[in-house]
């Protein structure tokens, strides 16, 4: 996409009343679904109406290898002008090594940390007390999505709950239909993983295993029901023949599949493809069981660059992500909760309301790269691979989880 193309005549036209500079600058990031193409073209628009000219550096293929992209370009001294990573510990290393700008001026000019809600948003993008990078998103992965049609072709209630899903599983069978819709990539599995968690475990569970990182915790019983239910979901997602999320997400759309566990950038596809909250598909926060959400999300961070227009650039592009009106453009498209608690999302879906719900009930965790390295995340990515491709006991990869967690980082 290079959005520059299509509005250079209207930027020439108003060039000289928009801004002094106009300034060309590469945005990377791994959003190239329906839904993700839809959010980040409101932050495209808005970039360009201010008069500059967005370079979109798209990288297909998931988050982990658009991540691997960006790092090696970075080390490589091949520098973008701003480039999306999870907020959290993620671009730890590279925030370290002095490779992106430190915004800590616009952000006490802006107010960041009075408006950015959970404050542990800013918190993920500070380092010994400096700002690295601007938050946009809040993106929860908690959440079952339930095709109403297959339920309907299988001739039973759409579920209420896990309990209720694992029972409608041989049914949706029967009816020529894969339970759990699941992309073959680690970090699904993974994610698939930690929302059982902290979705029939609770929060308590969640932080001893992710937060405390208690290792006699994780090979116990409570931990244990969460394998067995690991067990089940590897059951009923046989047969998905999904690689990337978003192939998973439309078995689902066209109701080929029963549902999937997938973070809330789901229901920015369900958007694209026209279908309606409530009537063509139910979600269910915290798999009907807790309601809790986690609040990780996305965040633009910006390259230290040699080139003063390109730099001037960038803090506008930072101030616009975070402007009232972007914020609402693009998250309402995204399928994710703004960042700020201050704007009007009157337009959201059944789904993203009760999100917000659980948000201003405070009903949150941290997201597992809040908490955890990299490497560890890694780790636990593999771990659930094998897991879910294999016929490993899951008294077996309960035991490899503890082992994990007892070394983490
Ligand atoms: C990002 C989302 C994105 C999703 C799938 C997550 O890591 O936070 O913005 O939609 O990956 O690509």
């Amino acid at each position: 996409m290079r959005y520059g193309l299509l509005t250079a005549a209207f930027a020439a036209s108003v060039a000289f009343t928009t801004a002094s500079h106009a300034t060309e600058l590469e945005v990377t990031h791994w959003w190239t679904s329906g839904g993700e193409a839809a959010g980040v073209a409101e932050f495209a628009r808005a970039f360009e109406e201010a008069g500059h000219t967005w370079i979109d550096g798209a990288i297909a293929g998931g988050g982990p290898t658009a991540r691997s992209v960006f790092v090696s370009r970075l080390l490589g001294g091949d520098p973008m002008g701003a480039t999306q990573f999870n907020h959290g510990r993620q671009a730890e290393e590279l925030v370290e090594a002095g490779l992106f700008r430190d915004l800590t001026e616009i952000a006490e000019e802006d107010g960041w940390r009075d408006i950015v809600n959970p404050p542990s948003l800013l918190d993920g993008c500070t380092l010994d007390g400096r700002i690295y990078c601007a938050p946009i998103n809040i993106h929860s992965w908690q959440w079952l999505w339930l095709s109403n049609q297959a339920f309907e072709d299988a001739g039973v209630d759409v579920p209420t709950n896990w309990d209720e899903f694992v029972e409608a599983a041989p049914a949706l069978r029967e009816a020529g239909k894969v339970p759990l819709a699941l992309g073959s990539q680690s970090w699904q599995a993974a994610g698939l993983f930690q929302v059982l968690m902290v979705g029939l475990g609770g929060p308590d569970v969640f932080n001893q295993v992710y937060g405390d990182k208690d290792a006699e915790f994780s090979a116990g019983e409570e931990v244990a029901r969460v394998f067995a239910a690991a067990d089940d979901a590897r059951e009923m997602s046989r047969g998905s023949n999904a690689v990337e999320w978003q192939q998973a997400t439309n078995l689902v759309i066209s109701g080929d599949a029963g549902g999937q566990i997938m973070g809330d950038w789901a229901q920015g596809d369900f958007q694209a493809a026209g279908l309606v909250a409530g009537d063509d598909y139910s979600c269910l926060p915290g798999l009907g069981v807790h309601d809790v959400i986690a609040t990780g999300g996305d965040a633009f961070y910006f390259p230290v660059l040699d080139d003063a227009e390109k730099s001037d650039a960038q803090l506008e592009l930072a101030r616009i992500m975070l402007s009232p009106e972007t914020q609402v453009a693009f998250n309402l498209k995204k399928g994710s909760l703004p960042v700020r608690g201050d704007v009007d999302l009157e337009a959201a879906n059944d789904c993203m309301k009760k999100g917000l719900e659980i948000l201003a009930a405070g009903n949150t965790v941290p997201a597992v790269e809040q908490v955890l390295s990299q490497d560890t995340v890694t780790q636990i990515n593999d771990l659930m691979t094998e897991f879910f491709n294999s016929e490993m006991t899951a008294e077996d990869a309960q035991a490899q989880f503890a082992t994990i967690i007892s070394q983490a980082d």
